[in-house]
């Protein structure tokens, strides 16, 4: 694995696109398919080496994602917790997490941002080393999210946040990498007209450093927002066909701990018998048997 160690997870905002679900529960604890939300995106870093995890919440959500996560000891990692007072913006994760950043780069991955399979963000995980990167994925509505342009070459050359007029049809999905430029970089931004400091305008700070890279990913690659509730429920439809079809889960922290080597053999029984008779049980028990078949490489 990489230099890359550290990793933000930003599961703020009021999740009002979700109302009424969102009274009780928030957004990132929801459930898709067959474990809360948070799961896909906590995978997705463990699945890309990140060891190193800071979980960024409103305080009064902080004890939720607490009861289920924890320390993360029990996926190797570590996860620590702060408190998102006011939703300003992706980037302010940035200032709330300055601390622990520290003079390190960072992974950022939004709560409610789910990928599959992470082995395609292997390389940009690996090789990273200054600057940042971002990635492109075709979408049919671009208009939703931050739209990358290229030019003939491929060359990225222009950044909006939910344009009108796409240039592109090229959606910038919520995972990114930076230096540990980023905290200063972020204390140059100054708010949008709709007082967040944009993720979308970080980026561009980058682009127009010539320190972008950006990586377009391959079509058969899936990636999916959970943030509205038919995008919520498509993405449970997706995670089950998948599942159902393939007998692999999505996001199953304990496996991707595993395959990581954050935790051995002897710590993923000890997981699968505190686990009550249930599904994600029975596959973890099939998993930890096939690593005996040399099917499973940790
Ligand atoms: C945010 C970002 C946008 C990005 C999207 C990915 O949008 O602002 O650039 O494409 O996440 O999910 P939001 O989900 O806050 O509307």
């Amino acid at each position: 694995m990489g230099k890359l160690k550290k990793g933000i997870i930003l599961a703020g905002g009021s999740g009002s696109r979700l109302y009424p679900l969102t009274t009780f529960l928030t957004k990132q604890l929801q459930p898709v398919y067959d474990k809360p939300m948070i799961y896909y995106p906590l995978s997705t870093l463990i699945e890309n080496g990140i060891s190193d995890i800071c979980l960024i919440s409103k305080a009064d959500q902080l004890p939720l994602f607490d009861s289920i996560l924890g320390d993360g000891g029990k996926f190797g990692v570590q996860i620590e917790y702060r408190d998102q007072p006011r939703p300003e913006g992706i980037a302010q994760a940035f200032l709330i997490a300055e601390s622990f950043i520290g003079d390190e780069s960072v992974a950022l991955i939004l709560g409610d941002n789910i990928f599959h399979s992470s082995a395609v963000f292997g390389g940009a995980f690996r090789d990273f080393a200054e600057g940042a990167c971002i990635f492109a994925y075709h979408v049919h509505d671009p208009q939703r999210y931050g739209v990358v342009a290229f030019d003939h070459h491929g060359k990225a050359v222009s950044l909006e946040e939910k344009p009108a007029k796409p240039r592109s049809s090229y959606a910038v999905p919520g995972l990114y990498l930076y230096d540990r430029e980023v905290v200063r970089r972020t204390r140059e931004l100054r708010p949008s007209p709709r007082g967040e400091l944009e993720i979308t305008d970080l980026n561009l700070a980058y682009l127009q450093r010539g320190a972008l890279k950006v990586s377009r990913l391959p079509r058969g690659f899936a990636w999916l927002d959970a943030g509205t509730s038919s995008s919520l429920h498509e993405a449970s439809s997706f995670v089950q066909t998948l599942e159902k079809r393939q007998g692999i889960k999505i996001g199953c922290p304990e496996e991707a701990a595993y395959r990581a080597g954050f935790i051995d053999r002897k710590r993923l029984c000890e997981l699968i018998l505190a686990m009550p008779t249930c599904e994600y049980k029975d596959y973890l028990v099939k998993f930890e048997a096939e690593i005996d078949m040399g099917t499973v490489i940790p």
